[in-house]
């Protein structure tokens, strides 16, 4: 009777009654996200695992065998469709496969290209990101993206990879974060971090007998977004030439920037930290929304986190309800099709994952009622894992690692997420 009913409907009409029932519309991303260097482990040949060994570094731990996920990605993309989502985002390490500049890896192209078919198999969508912030030694030595000629050299990359998986992905994020530079220059303590990266590229240099050593996170990001920025726009073009029909676009690190008060910087932060990207996801075809807190911006900057408030691991505000600002704001401004790319939240605690989930999706719906063309959420991160600099403390996982055996533990909030992606529901 219903079905009756609503074959007499519109399309418009029909999705307009499936939404206010509290579906989502079909074909909506479920996912669970991690990148190469913080999960595949042994990564040797990237400008961070050198950034790790050298003294001194800013890291407080080496990667070293991370989750083990090169070897286990059967087993975690198994995870990953056995909880009922039904897309998977992980990134490719261009150290793996562009060994030496201009040298490519069959091996590391195959294992890529079975990891996309591994995904086929379990009837999970494949969200491919090209680079997520390590970059190979060898290009680091070169400057990275300091110099010129990183645009055509992370395009031939794109198109080298394109040709192996491009027929079998859903989605492509070109850059991961590019944006990240802006932001942590962003913070108040960044000038202690600035001098003692500053040390530590010095001393990698070294080590890769370069004059210079540059790497996308912590570097002066006026020396790097153009070059980034072009960067995105070959890849963007190297990607799209195929094989395969996908939408590529780059995901941002973006914070719910909220003004306090008549008169105060929000407007002019996000401007400076988010407008370029939002600018490249304008001509591109969707941009991707990476959101974990928000921040309180007053007449001079930053205000202080609001006393009472809970902290996450990051000693950020738990404040889920940040994604739901930053959807808009993306939105407005490039006016393309938005995917959350990233979301969550740091926490020994899981019940707090699960409330984290539940805060961030009912934002994610209210998104979607007011007519914003919302098509995914992707969770991070699927693994415990190696949180860059702060190494292994940080807890994002829907499932934890076993630091000794690798052994996978899906956590309530995992199956939990699992529930909505079944039901297509929030
Ligand atoms: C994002 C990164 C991701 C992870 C999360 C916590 O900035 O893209 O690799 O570190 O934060």
């Amino acid at each position: 009777m219903a079905a009756t009913m609503l074959g007499a409907l519109s399309v418009g009409a029909r999705k307009a009654f499936a939404q206010k029932r509290g579906n989502l519309p079909k074909g909506f991303l479920w996912g669970a996200a991690t990148a190469g260097h913080q999960v595949e482990g042994n990564n040797t040949g990237s400008d961070i695992w050198l950034l790790e060994r050298v003294k001194p570094t800013i890291f407080s731990e080496p990667s070293g065998s991370a989750a083990d996920s090169y070897n286990r990605y059967v087993e975690d993309i198994n995870i990953v469709a056995e909880l009922g989502l039904n897309c998977y985002r992980f990134s490719a390490e261009w150290a793996r496969i562009e060994t030496e500049k201009g040298q490519f890896s069959q091996s590391a192209l195959d294992h890529y290209s079975r990891m996309v078919d591994q995904c086929l198999a379990k009837g999970l969508a494949p969200v491919l990101t090209y680079s997520h912030f390590s970059t190979p030694r060898w290009f680091a030595a070169l400057g990275g993206f300091e110099e010129k000629d990183s645009a055509e050299m992370f395009a031939r990359y794109a198109d080298r990879l394109t040709r192996t998986v491009g027929d079998r992905l859903a989605l492509a994020i070109t850059f991961n974060e590019p944006n990240i530079a802006r932001q942590l220059a962003a913070m108040p303590a960044f000038g202690e971090l600035r001098k003692a990266a500053g040390q530590m590229f010095a001393s990698a240099a070294r080590e890769a007998g370069s004059n210079h050593f540059s790497s996308s996170l912590f570097v002066d990001p006026d020396r790097t977004e153009s070059n980034m920025l072009a960067a995105h726009r070959a890849g963007y073009q190297a990607i799209k030439a195929g094989p395969g029909s996908f939408l590529v676009g780059p995901s941002l690190a973006i914070a719910d920037e909220q003004g306090v008060g008549d008169v105060n910087q929000a407007e002019e932060k996000r401007r400076t930290l988010y407008g370029a990207w939002l600018e490249a996801a304008r001509g591109s075809d969707f941009v991707g929304v990476q959101t974990y807190t928000r921040n309180l911006v007053g007449p001079d900057g930053d205000l202080p986190i609001p006393e009472n408030a809970e902290r996450t691991q990051m000693e950020s505000e738990f404040y889920p309800s940040a994604v739901g600002g930053t959807i808009r704001y993306a939105a407005a401004i490039t006016g393309k099709p938005v995917y959350v790319t990233e979301n969550g939240v740091a926490t020994e605690d899981d019940t707090r994952r699960v409330a984290y989930i539940d805060g961030a999706l009912r934002e994610v719906r209210r998104c979607i009622d007011d007519g914003i063309d919302v098509r995914g959420y992707i969770h991070w991160s699927l693994l415990d894992n190696f949180e860059w600099v702060l190494g292994y403390r940080p807890k994002f996982g829907l499932v934890s690692v076993d630091r000794g055996t690798f052994r996978r533990t899906p956590k309530p909030s995992a199956l939990h997420l699992g529930r909505y992606a079944r039901s297509n529901r929030i």
